[in-house]
């Protein structure tokens, strides 16, 4: 039995579907069996047999981070303490995901960060997510913490989704053009995840896993509105003018990575991957998006 956390949020939607398809056997939960509560988890798995845990859960805000800070620990940090406890009593297998946040994104920009780099958080966000990290490692060691970066798909605020509204809504928009990293479908994400589950891996330990490629979020958005446009999701008679911006010209409460790309090597190697590249994926999820309202 899998048992999949944070099923309503947005990467957890797709895992979901994913499972359903292929008929795993498996159960889900949200907020409803909340992850801050060990009691809550140890009565919800009594008398079941799990063999892996699946923790698509988390506190994702990452600007409000830097104000609620106690719920951003109590969640990334104690929430994932306690999954890892379950874990080791069920002697669960654990995919726990986190983030490229967890770098202060300072990296030459012709590298990208191996597993085994240096972290460093620049946001609370980060760091909350590097406190459940070391939870994990602290605890047991049949986890598998996959770091990903720049996520959208069907079913949660994301920046695709984001700009989408504001190509309709808007005649000009400005969107910073200094941040480096690689997008990632849900879709593709999730894949993985079932991936690692069907090889039924002991090849435990930390993997990053993004879309390949390298763009900034200038660059991502006019891929955006130039695919959107030929999908139709766009009114042909809709310009949007979309302006290159500094960072500092955008200020959030959070501060960002400059450069945060991982690199996959490790992933591809250790299961045989073919990643394909962010400009694929995206046509895939516009596409969907563009049936969807035909
Ligand atoms: N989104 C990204 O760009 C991105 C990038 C890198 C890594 N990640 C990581 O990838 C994972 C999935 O991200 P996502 O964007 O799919 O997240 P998401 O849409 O915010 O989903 C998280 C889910 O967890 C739920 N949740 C919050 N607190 C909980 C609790 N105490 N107990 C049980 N469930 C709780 C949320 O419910 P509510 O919505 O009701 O709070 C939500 O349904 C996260 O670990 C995130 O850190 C995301």
């Amino acid at each position: 039995m899998v048992w999949l956390i944070g099923n309503k949020g947005m990467l957890g939607q797709e895992v979901e579907k994913l499972f359903k398809r292929k008929r795993l056997s498996y159960l889900s939960s949200d907020k409803e069996v909340d992850i801050t509560d060990y009691p809550t988890l140890q009565e919800f798995t009594k008398n079941i047999e799990l063999a892996w845990i699946i923790n698509c859960s988390g506190y994702t805000e990452v600007d409000k981070a830097e104000k609620e800070i106690e719920k951003a620990f109590l969640i990334n940090r104690d929430g994932v303490r306690n999954i890892s406890k379950i874990a080791t009593e069920k002697q669960a297998k654990l995919i726990h995901l986190s983030t490229d946040y967890v770098f202060n994104g300072k990296k030459d920009t012709h590298l990208s960060y191996t597993e085994d780099d240096k972290t460093e958080p620049i946001n609370l966000y980060g760091e909350s997510k590097l406190a459940g990290e070391k939870e994990i490692k602290e605890t047991f060691k049949k986890y598998f913490i996959l770091r990903t970066a720049w996520l959208y798909g069907r079913g949660g605020k994301n920046f695709v989704s984001t700009m989408l509204k504001l190509f309709k809504e808007k005649e000009e928009i400005k969107v910073v053009s200094d941040q480096w990293g690689s997008p990632t479908y849900t879709v593709d994400l999730a894949e993985v995840i079932l991936k690692m589950i069907n090889n039924d891996s002991d090849k435990f330990g930390i993997y990053h896993f993004t879309n390949e490629g390298v763009t900034n979020w200038y660059e991502f958005a006019c891929t955006i509105y130039d695919k959107a446009k030929r999908l139709g999701l766009i009114e042909d008679n809709k310009k949007v003018k979309i302006q290159p911006i500094k960072t500092e010209d955008y200020p959030t409460a959070a501060r960002r990575p400059r450069y945060s790309v991982l690199s996959k090597e490790k992933i591809k190697r250790e299961f045989n991957l073919e990643i394909r590249n962010w400009e694929d994926a995206l046509t895939d999820f516009l596409s969907f998006l563009s049936l969807r309202t035909k």
